[in-house]
């Protein structure tokens, strides 16, 4: 059976992908990770803020006057600070046989986008460059922020010459035009989606409770959606991360046109040997199937042959909300 796949211009010998997280701080979980069948592990972000404010960096921190009574994390209290993050990136590299992919997290341009080089020397396969931003501001509009998203890929394309994989959100007006923006701009893929981190509100202390909540299976369906219709206009990779815990959710991601899947929160819950059953079991449906190998089912479900794919889904909003009857 053959699991191989071209993600970002990578040859990876299976779809699954260990998602940006804590797993690649240490050395031990990556191989266990490996060992299980991963095809390429992210390591956790290193953020904009992080690096900017590097007290060993040569440049000057970036002037930002909502920054001093932002609650941001002291340097100290980041997990890897960037030196740090450049020697697991190191040995990593030099104990998995797999790919790494280093993650930036940031949102606009800036000294910041600089460090990617030094990410490329210390062995990095990729960059998955995560853009994180709640915009709360009137005054900015939606295609000011896509600008700067434009310009952030066009700099770090420029800084480096490994492939960059954009982890989106899906709250974009034409999530279609600024996947297809983001390419032209020299992203060889793109990750879909970011999850956003969504505080919850405690009504009996009248607070507010950040909190991380790990995913369940029904966000996949967002994911599912956007791949079937991204996959046939894109001529890079996607990447499905959000919700996938099960080899039918890997083999639902690859109908709708991923060439990789993501996994975090299942790993997290149940520990690195899962991994080992969802391969085998995607390789048991496969078989069931009569698929030999991944480009075989890829796409298959996708919006490709679908002649009016606006009208398609407002036609299957109209039928389901139909559908219920009391
Ligand atoms: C503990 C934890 C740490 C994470 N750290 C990062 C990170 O540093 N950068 C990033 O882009 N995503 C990060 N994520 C998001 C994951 O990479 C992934 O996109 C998300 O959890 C959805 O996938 P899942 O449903 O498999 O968990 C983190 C998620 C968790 C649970």
């Amino acid at each position: 059976m053959n699991l191989a796949t071209n993600y970002l211009g990578l040859k990876l010998r299976s779809p699954f992908i260990v998602g940006a997280s804590p797993f690649c701080d240490d050395v031990h979980h990556a191989l266990q990770l490996q060992d299980a069948g991963a095809g390429a592990l992210v390591m956790r972000s290193l953020f904009e803020e992080q690096i900017e404010n590097d007290p060993a960096a040569q440049h000057t921190p970036s002037a930002d006057p909502t920054r001093p009574e932002a609650n941001y994390p002291e340097f100290a209290d980041y997990q890897l600070s960037p030196e740090q993050y450049l020697k697991q990136l190191r040995h990593l590299r030099k104990t998995l046989t797999i790919p790494v992919i280093a993650s930036l997290n940031g949102h606009r341009p800036g000294h910041w986008i600089d460090f990617a080089e030094q990410l490329q020397e210390a062995g990095a396969a990729a960059i998955e460059l995560n853009f994180y931003q709640v915009v709360t501001d009137p005054a900015i509009a939606a295609d000011d922020i896509e600008s700067e998203m434009l310009h952030t890929v066009r700099e770090l394309a420029a800084a480096v010459s490994i492939p960059i994989a954009v982890k989106l959100s899906p709250f974009h007006t034409s999530l279609a035009q600024l996947a297809l923006a983001l390419e032209l701009e020299g992203a060889a893929g793109v990750v879909l989606f970011n999850r956003f981190y969504q505080p919850d509100i405690d009504p009996e202390e009248l607070d507010v409770q950040p909190q991380l909540r790990l995913s369940d299976p029904g966000e996949l369906l967002l994911r599912l959606r956007w791949l079937a219709i991204l996959s046939p206009q894109l001529r890079g990779s996607i990447a499905a991360t959000g919700g996938i815990h099960t080899s039918a959710a890997v083999a639902k991601a690859i109908l709708a046109g991923a060439h990789a899947v993501q996994l975090v929160s299942v790993l997290l819950r149940q520990g690195p040997h899962i991994l080992s059953a969802i391969n085998r079991d995607l390789q048991t449906w496969m078989v069931h199937h009569g698929f030999a190998d991944l480009e075989s089912f890829r796409g298959r479900l996708n919006l490709r042959r679908c002649p009016d794919a606006v009208a398609f889904e407002r036609a299957n909003y109209v039928r389901v909300m139909q559908s219920w009857k009391i």
